[in-house]
């Protein structure tokens, strides 16, 4: 497959970046033009960041599982589309061509037909990183289902949540995980999620660890059974659904600055092109190349980058079910080795902690086959970026820093690999179509070098996120009612003289743990349910592995047995009602918390003892100065 959009020169960059900006419609229907259209559209783009409104490829119809599987047919049958890497090393590996995918694929698709799910029906998807996850998704998308993907490591309330909110009528789970040495039952956590759940009708059931687990007469099914029953009914063949470019895709929930996850919306054809595009372009992908793209496709990395976008693009993907320590921390160069992947795209925090495991785990392992790295999900410190160049990328491989976010559903600003120069610590520059601007805290445009403040973006690009599932108005207040005709990130960024941007980090009530995003009203909430708690206020702390860690102060009413027992009483209230990902590293047990006359917490101040950092300023108008030492005092003796 030839991509006539791919940038080859830094020139070329600067030549498509113009354009991009001076006619995007232009621009943009001719990359489209090189995807599947069943047809085409007849206008680029509306848009009105003030309703907000966004559309993209207007009156435009297809069906991305075409584009991901069947036009690729006529060439690259028998390419392979899906490498899958199991977590056990001594468990058979599976591969997928891109015919058996299709064939897959479609065989799902009807499974899910022959249970009553139709276009705009919302499947929860609940697997383990294993083939079938991203067969479940493509199934949904080739009937027009729209597939909200839940990380498994969320807990059953935080599943609950999700499926409520969305509406959802169909669960696709299965029995259990593997996750390092550990097994984790993901069924157990669906059928606490479905305790008086009245919209899921059907759960489908995959069999990955054949661990007992309850099925439910009337509501459970096997995925083989439901297999050969569909087989039997509708056949083989799965015509694809025909789909507006603006019909949802997709549902991805994400932590914002309130206590609910935001469901965002991504739709049809403007996320096909958006995430091929990037991938082609920031990757620098050729046809014969391996991708290993680490990420879980329960996160919108996964979605964009194992699956969507390297399919569209017939790529050869890899799914690896693992993590990076299990056997060993040198999991991730076995992979390399074995597969001869090309592309490795991972997160600082797996990084930073392959790197705390030494280089012995080099050893022995061939890396030669790298030619790009990436980096994504949290800012790469500069330690970390040498590492991974030295030592993986034996200083010959780019490394690409991808800033985006889960509502850009693909890379926004990065180096192009080989093609525009790196800087360590940067992301360095938009790529074409992208208009970032930086904002002070009353929204005046900062112009020119070395400049920092907040980063907007002021132009629709077609994976912009479309909507928030069943609340537009949030939509418009998460991100557009903060500056006027501007998408707001939520991130802080500094711009070079340049013009290279570096991301600094959120700068709203949002953590980023070890890549993950968790909102500090969704902790709060969360230790708040704990019967001995008053009151508690979470911010970050600067976390060796995982970038940022969670600080929690508590004020506790009562205690039960010891202060140790309690904070784990605490972590454990945390893990049932968010899962494992949002549990404190550090709690501190306080009297009382800085506030403001008007009862806000003063959050400034609790950031800065959790960061050792004594400069806590002028205290003199909160209402309770005397609690910021004792504050200091209680942080120095934990
Ligand atoms: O703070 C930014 C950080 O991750 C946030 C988005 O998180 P999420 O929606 O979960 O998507 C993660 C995968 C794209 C951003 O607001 N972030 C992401 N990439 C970078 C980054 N921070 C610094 N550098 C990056 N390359």
């Amino acid at each position: 497959m030839a991509y006539p959009y791919q940038i080859k020169s830094e020139e070329q960059y600067k030549e498509h970046y113009k354009r991009s900006v001076e006619n995007p419609e232009a621009f943009w229907a001719e990359i489209a033009e090189n995807f599947s259209w069943r047809k085409k559209w007849n206008k680029v783009l509306e848009w009105d960041f003030r309703k907000p409104k966004i559309e993209w490829f207007i009156g435009g119809k297809l069906n991305i599982t075409e584009n991901c599987l069947d036009r690729h047919l006529t060439e690259n049958a028998n390419k392979t589309a899906i490498l899958w890497e199991p977590n056990n090393p001594h468990e058979k590996a599976r591969s997928f061509t891109y015919k058996e995918l299709f064939d897959e694929v479609c065989l799902f698709a009807n499974v899910l037909r022959n249970n009553g799910i139709k276009k705009g029906d919302r499947v929860c998807i609940y697997l383990p990183m294993v083939p079938e996850l991203s067969i479940a998704m493509l199934a949904c998308a080739r009937i027009g289902a729209i597939h909200s993907v839940v990380f498994g490591g969320f807990s059953a309330i935080a599943l609950r949540d999700r499926i409520d909110d969305a509406g959802c009528s169909l669960v696709i789970t299965s029995d259990g995980a593997y996750r390092g040495e550990k097994q984790i039952s993901m069924k157990d956590t669906i059928d606490d999620a479905l305790l008086g759940c009245e919209s899921v009708k059907r759960v489908i059931v995959l069999s990955r660890t054949n661990k007992p687990i309850s099925m439910i007469g009337g509501r459970d099914v096997w995925w083989d059974d439901e297999i050969k029953a569909a087989q039997n009914i509708i056949g083989d063949k799965c015509e694809a659904e025909e789909m507006d470019a603006e019909d949802m895709l997709f549902i991805l929930y994400t932590s914002g600055s309130t206590g609910k996850p935001k469901g965002v919306v991504h739709t049809t054809g403007g996320y096909m092109v958006w995430t091929t595009y990037t991938f082609v372009n920031t990757f620098q992908y050729s046809p014969d190349q391996i991708h290993f793209c680490t990420a879980d496709l329960g996160w919108i990395t996964g979605h964009s980058y194992t699956l969507y976008g390297p399919l569209c693009a017939g790529a050869t993907t890899i799914m690896f079910e693992g993590i990076p320590t299990y056997p060993d921390a040198g999991r991730f160069w076995d992979i390399v080795d074995k597969y001869k992947v090309d592309i490795l795209y991972t997160a600082p925090t797996a990084i930073r902690s392959l790197m705390a495991s030494g280089v012995s785990w080099f050893e022995g392992k061939d890396l030669s086959s790298l030619k790009v790295l990436g980096s994504v999900g949290e800012p790469i410190n500069e330690e970390a970026w040498h590492w991974y160049d030295e030592n993986v990328g034996k200083k010959k491989c780019p490394i690409v820093d991808t800033w985006w976010q889960t509502e850009t559903a693909g890379i926004m600003i990065s180096n192009l690999a080989g093609v525009t120069p790196s800087k360590p610590t940067f992301a360095t520059l938009p790529l074409p179509g992208v208009q970032p601007v930086i904002v002070d805290d009353k929204g005046n445009e900062l112009a020119g070098g070395d400049v920092s403040g907040n980063l907007c973006i002021k132009f629709p690009w077609p994976g912009i996120v479309r909507d928030n599932y069943g609340n537009t108005e949030r939509y418009r207040q998460s991100y557009f009612s903060t500056y006027e005709n501007l998408y707001f990130s939520g991130d802080g960024c500094l711009r070079d003289n340049d013009g290279n941007y570096r991301i600094t980090g959120r700068v709203d009530d949002v953590l980023n743990v070890s890549g993950h995003r968790i909102g500090t009203a969704e902790v709060e909430n969360a230790i708040n349910m704990h019967t001995g708690v008053v009151e508690s206020a979470v911010v970050a702390f600067p976390h060796a592995i995982k970038g940022e860690g969670i600080y929690a102060y508590v004020i506790l009413k009562g205690m039960h047995i010891d202060e140790d027992h309690t904070k784990k009483d605490i972590n454990e209230t945390v893990s049932r009602i968010i899962g494992a990902i949002a549990k404190p590293d550090k709690i501190q047990f306080v009297k009382e918390l800085p506030k403001t006359r008007s009862g806000k917490i003063m959050r400034r101040i609790l950031r800065k003892i959790a960061e050792k950092n004594d400069d806590t300023g002028d205290t003199s108008t909160l209402l309770n100065p005397g609690i910021v030492d004792e504050i200091k005092q209680g942080a120095r003796n934990m």
